[in-house]
């Protein structure tokens, strides 16, 4: 049998499904960047390319050389295409605007370049995370710049999202909509080929992830539900539960979406301005839609992620999400 490709499997879609063919190809020139930052990713010190940048983020955050060479990466693929109206990145403070020599297009990119930062250095997985929406009609304009509002759409709005995880395989993980297709990166191919095809989440599960250290701080329904989990068969959900926290969402979901889990970063009382660590638009809503579309859930306790209604580009969520039976529970403890 012939290998799929991803070229393949979306020229299928723009038949089958009605994808258009500009989707079909700013999914394309996504995977092609990502394929770039695979490669930059792999060849570590030999490629110079790890460390910081001795700059800051919107976030405050110290950029790694990695995270602004991926953005950059991402900007120069996606700019002269003709698909998009303009792009967002944790990586930078405003929308980026698709410079006046090159033709705009229907949909709006907004990214995480490179998720896991603090594991770049150590050769543990790290990956890309997208989010595709359209740019609203009257936001779009071929000559004027694009505001930070025409991005502002619930999760509800987009019409694709996707990851790609550079651990020992390259894969690229996609949902339009219709389920989620995994493809591996064939080295020698260049292509990415379908390797997955609709994956589920278990909807119940013995596995969760959560960053630990930060137990003092979480608010009493997650202080509840956590220690019912450590509690194991002696406590209220009689079952023994394993833990695994990797540090880059992409690799945490690509568990979750391989073998089911529960992933969690709540909102603590660190920094009690800020809802979570975890930002909507490029990492919550992207890894809630392909969630859903495999069958698990995603809420921030209170409420579906993909309803919430952004109010800026680098806004916090809390995140719960992963199999449908531990994320109803966490939520329901919320009402509680
Ligand atoms: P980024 O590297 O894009 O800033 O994202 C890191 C995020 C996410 O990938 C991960 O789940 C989380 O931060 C890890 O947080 P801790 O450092 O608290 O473990
Ligand atoms: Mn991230
Ligand atoms: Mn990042």
């Amino acid at each position: 049998m012939s290998r799929v490709t991803l070229s393949r499997y979306l020229i299928e879609q723009t038949r089958s499904n009605n994808t258009p063919a500009d989707l079909r190809f700013l999914i394309e020139v996504v995977a092609r960047a990502c394929k770039e930052i695979s490669h930059a990713v792999s060849k570590g010190a030999l490629g110079g390319v790890l460390g910081s940048a001795e700059s800051e983020n919107i976030q405050g955050e110290v950029q790694k050389k990695l995270d602004v060479l991926s953005n950059e990466i991402l900007l120069e693929a996606n700019e002269w295409g003709g698909h998009l109206a303009g792009m967002a990145s944790e990586e930078m403070d405003n929308a980026y605007q698709i410079p006046g020599k090159y033709p705009k297009g229907a949909y709006l990119l907004v990214f995480d370049p490179l998720d896991g930062s603090s594991n770049i250095d150590v050769n543990v997985s790290v990956g890309t995370i997208f989010s595709v929406l359209r740019c609203p009609d009257h936001c779009f304009s071929q000559n004027d710049a694009l505001g930070e509002e025409a991005f502002l759409q619930p999760g509800t709005k987009q019409v694709a999202a996707g990851y790609a995880i550079y651990g020992p395989q390259t894969m690229l993980i996609l949902t339009l909509g219709n389920g989620v297709m995994a493809f591996t990166l064939d080295r020698e191919l260049g292509s990415f080929v379908l390797t997955h095809e609709n994956l589920r989440v278990p909807e119940s599960t013995a596995e969760f992830a959560i960053n630990m250290s930060n137990q003092r701080h979480w608010e009493a329904p997650v202080q509840r539900y956590v220690s019912e989990l450590l509690a194991g068969e002696e406590g209220p959900l009689t079952k023994n539960y394993n833990m695994r926290w990797i540090a880059s969402m992409v690799a945490d979901v690509h568990r979750i979406l391989t073998r089911g889990g529960m992933f969690m970063y709540p909102r603590d009382s660190r920094e009690p301005g800020k809802a979570g660590k975890l930002r909507l638009m490029y990492e919550a809503n992207p890894m809630s839609f392909i969630i859903e579309q495999a069958g698990g859930a995603a809420t921030t306790g209170t409420q579906r992620i993909l309803d919430v209604q952004p109010e800026s580009l680098h806004q916090r969520v809390p995140v719960f999400l992963g199999s449908k039976e531990e994320v109803e529970r966490v939520t329901g403890y919320h009402k509680a």
